[in-house]
């Protein structure tokens, strides 16, 4: 693999909506990672191939050279830190806001709230920007059920349509950031396989402007 690519991605949304960018560059996978439990797909380019691994560990692999390319949210890159990646391109898909959501009905809230998150470096800037004092409870997952049981006064987690939130009773509070995937490329990568590297981050710059 010295001079192919290795590309890591997430399933679901993420492989979904890079597939088209990547027909445009020519590549296929060879099996669908939704219905193979391989974590390592061959392409119909004999020099590149994906790796499927969880969204927030994208990132990792990457740094690490694990990967020499991979696609992560930006939400998962500023918990991550950005460390030893390069960021060039924002591939404008899986588009969704990073938001502060409580209850409808909230109580008047304590001085120093307590905040339910898997995003606990980017609450905390956005916090301390504001000078705010707050807990923040760590979580992995189903945030929004923290303020319904008193768990947490507010949660910081992705929204889109806000379905979710209005399911459970909450409703967005204040925006954090607007989120959208990245192409992230690992920095040894980008020097020692140059040619391949840049040459793949051009066709995909393409696909994603005939997209727009
Ligand atoms: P992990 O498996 O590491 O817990 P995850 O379950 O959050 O990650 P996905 O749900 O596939 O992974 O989300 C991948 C990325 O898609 C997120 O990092 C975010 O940038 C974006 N995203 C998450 N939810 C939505 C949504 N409802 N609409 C649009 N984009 C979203
Ligand atoms: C994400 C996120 C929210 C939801 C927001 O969950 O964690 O719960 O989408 O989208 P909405 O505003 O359109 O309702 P997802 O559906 O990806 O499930 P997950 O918890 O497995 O990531």
């Amino acid at each position: 693999m010295q001079s192919g690519l290795t590309i890591a991605l997430s399933k679901g949304r993420i492989f979904k909506e890079t597939l088209p960018l990547l027909a445009h560059a020519g590549i296929e996978p060879a099996e669908d990672p939704e219905n193979s439990r391989k974590l390592i797909l061959p392409t119909n380019r004999e020099n590149v191939r994906l790796i499927v691994v969880r969204a927030s560990d994208v990132p990792t692999y990457v740094q690490y050279g694990g990967a020499d390319l991979g696609v992560a949210g930006k939400d998962v890159l500023m918990e991550h830190g950005g460390e030893g990646l390069y960021e060039p391109l924002d591939l404008r898909i899986a588009r969704c806001k990073l938001m502060v959501a409580g209850r409808m009905d909230e109580e008047p809230l304590p001085g120093r709230m307590r905040i339910a998150t898997k995003f606990v470096r980017s609450t905390r800037q956005h916090f301390a920007r504001q000078g705010r004092q707050v807990e923040i409870i760590k979580l992995y997952g189903s945030m929004e059920l923290a303020p319904l049981v008193g768990l947490a006064d507010r949660i910081v987690d992705v929204v889109d349509t806000g379905n979710t939130l209005r399911a459970n009773g909450l409703e967005p509070k204040e925006r954090i950031a607007d989120i959208s995937s990245r192409l992230i490329v690992n920095r040894a990568s980008l020097k020692m396989k140059h040619r391949a590297v840049s040459d793949f981050v051009h066709c995909i710059e393409e696909a994603v402007n005939n997209h727009a």
